[in-house]
């Protein structure tokens, strides 16, 4: 292969990449976040916060948000994907640590990752931890989670890096439930 063509396909391949993660963010705009309007400061608010509703998000489907600038995957995993990640031997872990903003310090079990006790609700930056691409999810890869196809790291169904050039786990950022269809981020 010459480098033109070389150069060519990196190009369509970057191209890809990036219509691929627009579209991610497109997909949840269904549900886009409620932001109060009526506070004066709602748009200094919006910028840290933002409330989604996940009452349509039906079991083993994830919907996907802006916030703060990058996409945020919001899964509801089935009882296959929860066992599958409790299952899981820390030792074989890559990156043995929760990455979990509400709950620093944490090893990296999934109970330590999730939103609630039974570990329906999982909750992660989308950003891929090698160099910043937007991870293909709803089992994708090698681990039946995401993957990330720019250098293929494959996370598995907790978020966690199990193979490839990423070297942590797929971020959790603050995040808790207002209610039983609402989650705040930030
Ligand atoms: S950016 Fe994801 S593997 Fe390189």
């Amino acid at each position: 292969m010459s480098h033109a063509e070389d150069h060519d396909d990196t190009r369509r391949d970057f191209l890809y990449y990036v219509t691929a993660g627009a579209g991610a963010i497109t997909a949840g705009a269904a549900v886009w976040p409620l932001v109060d309007q009526m506070n004066p400061s709602a748009d200094v608010r919006a910028l840290s916060s933002i409330r989604v509703d996940i009452a349509d998000v039906e079991v083993g489907t994830q919907i996907s948000v802006k916030f703060l600038g990058k996409p945020v995957f919001i899964r509801r995993r089935g009882a296959d994907e929860i066992e599958d990640a409790r299952s899981v031997d820390l030792d074989d872990l890559i990156d043995n640590v929760a990455r979990n903003a509400n709950d620093p310090g944490k090893d990296g079990s999934d109970q330590n990752r999730t939103m609630d006790e039974a570990g329906e609700w999982l909750v992660m930056m989308g950003v891929c931890t090698h160099l910043g691409c937007v991870p293909l999810g709803d089992g994708a890869g090698d681990f039946h989670g995401w993957f990330c196809p720019c250098h293929g790291s494959h996370y598995d169904t907790s978020g966690r890096i199990r193979k490839g050039p990423a070297p942590e786990n797929l971020p959790i950022p603050m995040a808790e439930f207002i209610d039983a269809t609402t989650i705040k981020l930030g």
